[in-house]
């Protein structure tokens, strides 16, 4: 695809933004997936963070239903600078702390930029999270006792949005971001179905995933997932178990991926916006190039059962 000049480069999502008409009744869902509530900053937002260092992963404001925007983490302030003089914008602070220049994609998805966002203390993570697998022993003479309990949410992982015009999107994000292209998903028609795509941090491993971009013809342009990392395997299935065991919405899952390799379980806030927990990506530096595959590959999965059929709309 058209390669464009960077302005700057991405770092990671950061968190996502959502409105929802009864904040008490999100902050229970959320801490049911396994969030907890963050710093208050008085501003009437809910926050929720992981055990992870991000002061929070997860916001919402009360109002209609709806996905509000994505917050992008820049590598640093100079790349923030960069796009706020490249795009004309202000650079301003951030609730919280840290710095932000907010954006608007194509199909008007809010962006918000962000730099020296304060990390926080991370918690502890779950006991117990070594493996006696067969090639590899690591706990020998430790019992396994797994609670029912939520998740441990690490940190978010990757946003999925549904995009009008693929060409016009990745111009605008790869510009804006640095970004790179794990998976390239051609239609029969060899249009761009989807993009998996990844920050650029050099050498560093990072996410095969931190943004996925899908276009169907005839869906409009709308949110479709936030995907957040919990601790392991044990933790995910628990987890799923205790929102399970609370009522909430399960959408697909257990399975393991083929694009990304995670494994996976999708679940439905009380809205209807689809959160997922996710363990075991795959992780590729720079160097990885771009796969070239198709759409049964990318809805398909290594094991597990197959997708609701209302998943890819
Ligand atoms: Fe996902």
């Amino acid at each position: 695809m058209m390669v464009e000049t960077v302005i700057a480069k991405a770092a990671d999502v950061e968190s996502v933004r959502f409105s929802a008409p009864d904040l008490a009744r999100m902050r229970g869902f959320l801490e049911d997936f396994g969030l907890r509530a963050a710093e208050d900053f008085g501003d009437g937002v809910l926050r929720m963070r992981g055990v992870g260092d991000a002061p929070f992963l997860h916001e919402t404001v009360e109002g209609e239903p709806g996905f509000v925007s994505l917050a992008i983490r820049m590598r640093r302030m100079d790349d923030l600078k960069a796009l706020a003089g490249a795009e004309g914008a202000a650079v301003e602070a951030a609730t919280g702390g840290g710095w932000r220049v907010m954006l608007t994609d194509p199909d008007g998805f809010r962006v918000e930029a962000v730099a020296e966002r304060p990390r926080v203390a991370s918690l502890a993570p779950p006991p117990n999270n070594a493996w006696n697998i067969a090639a590899r022993r690591e706990r020998p003479g430790e019992a396994k006792r797994i609670a029912v309990r939520p998740a441990h949410v690490v940190r978010l992982g990757h946003v999925v949005l549904g995009v009008s015009d693929m060409a016009r999107t990745w111009a605008w994000w790869r510009s804006r971001f640095g970004l790179l292209v794990s998976d390239e998903v051609r239609a029969p028609n060899d249009d761009v179905a989807a993009l998996f795509i990844r920050c650029d941090r050099g050498d560093e491993p990072v996410d095969h995933h931190t943004l996925n971009f899908a276009s169907l013809p005839g869906v409009p342009p709308k949110f479709h997932h936030a995907a957040f990392e919990v601790s392991d395997l044990d933790d995910l299935m628990a987890g799923g178990r205790y929102l399970e065991e609370k009522g909430h919405r399960h959408d697909w899952g257990v399975g393991r991926h083929v694009l990304g390799s995670q494994v996976f379980d999708y679940w439905r806030d009380p809205w209807g916006h689809r959160v997922e927990h996710w363990t075991d990506g795959d992780l590729f530096d720079a160097r990885v190039p771009t796969n070239v595959t198709d759409i049964p590959t990318m809805m398909g999965h290594q094991w597990g059962p197959a997708a609701p059929p209302d998943f890819a709309v």
